[in-house]
């Protein structure tokens, strides 16, 4: 695995590449890799014969700067991590080789309207920080393909909207949500979490999975199903920020009897700001 810290030479050896018609498949991510990441890495290989992957932790998506300075840093041992998985190339830029002027500022892309709900709501400004950087990082590696999480599938749906309207030659790739034995979906911040707050972590999956139940036996109370489920939370432990069911198409609030839905939710335990969601009737 060749590692890059500046873009005109990561360009260079891309640009080989293309020029020996190989597809480039690009997984950003902002390092601390877990299985999560690495099963987006795996998958990566289906669409290309160049795997590119980029680790940088974004100062412009953090809402709260002790957040921004706590996010773990596990270089070496993702560095290990992907040279077993056989990725051809690791981008490293540092925050001034992407803010040569500092993120504040930076020009800006903004997705209207679906950034500002949800976990746009609760943390202002983040979904700025990720299209903004993620944009960047796309006319930076130019790849064919780039593949996201559906674990964070507002943002999944927010950098699909981004490519669709700004005409990003890019396919986007959705990848599966890689979880725990007991449910709990993957995140580097899963680490924030002391040992009883992580056993009492998965009741997040559990809730959501049984709020599908219960839209799926056709109980059609979607104010009810989300009161009951923030209840349950609170009682388990958590600060719940949202549990909602929305129209899986653009987010909207969804109608008792939809179709196409899907159930996000977003708390706190302890330290950690868990997010997960399921989906329905996807086949
Ligand atoms: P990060 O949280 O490091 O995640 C990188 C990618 O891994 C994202 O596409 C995310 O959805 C995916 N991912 C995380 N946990 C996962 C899991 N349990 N199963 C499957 N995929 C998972 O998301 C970001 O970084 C940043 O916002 C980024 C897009 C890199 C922009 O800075």
């Amino acid at each position: 695995m060749q590692r890059f810290n500046h873009i005109g030479e990561l360009r260079q050896q891309l640009h080989c590449w293309r020029m020996a018609a190989e597809r480039i498949v690009f997984v950003p991510t902002m390092g601390n890799l877990h299985r999560g990441h690495l099963r987006l890495v795996e998958k990566a290989r289906d669409h290309g014969q160049r795997v590119v992957v980029s680790i940088f932790v974004n100062p412009m998506q953090f809402n709260d700067k002790d957040d921004f300075a706590a996010y773990p840093n596990t270089l070496v041992q993702d560095c290990a991590k992907l040279t077993e998985a056989g990725v051809d190339a690791l981008f490293l830029p540092s925050v001034e080789v992407i803010y040569p002027d500092g993120y504040q500022q930076s020009s800006k892309v903004v997705v209207s309207g679906l950034s500002d709900i949800l976990c746009g709501e609760h943390r202002p400004g983040h979904f700025i920080g990720v299209t903004t950087v993620v944009a960047k990082l796309f006319n930076i590696v130019l790849p064919d393909v780039a593949l996201f999480g559906e674990k964070d599938f507002q943002q999944l749906m927010i950098i699909r909207r981004m490519v669709d309207e700004l005409c990003f030659p890019v396919e986007i790739v959705g990848i599966e949500t890689e979880r725990e034995s007991d449910g709990l979906a993957m995140s580097s911040r899963n680490g924030y979490l002391n040992a009883e707050e992580r056993q009492q972590a998965s009741l997040l999956y559990r809730i959501l999975v049984q709020a599908k139940s219960q839209l799926l036996l056709g109980n059609e109370n979607l104010a009810v199903i989300e009161a009951l489920a923030m209840q349950a939370l609170q009682k388990g432990g958590f600060r719940p920020e949202y549990f909602s069911v929305r129209n899986r198409n653009d987010l909207s609030k969804a109608q008792g009897n939809a179709q196409d839905l899907v159930i996000l939710a977003a708390a706190w335990l302890g330290k950690a700001r868990l997010i997960d969601n399921i989906c329905l009737n996807s086949g």
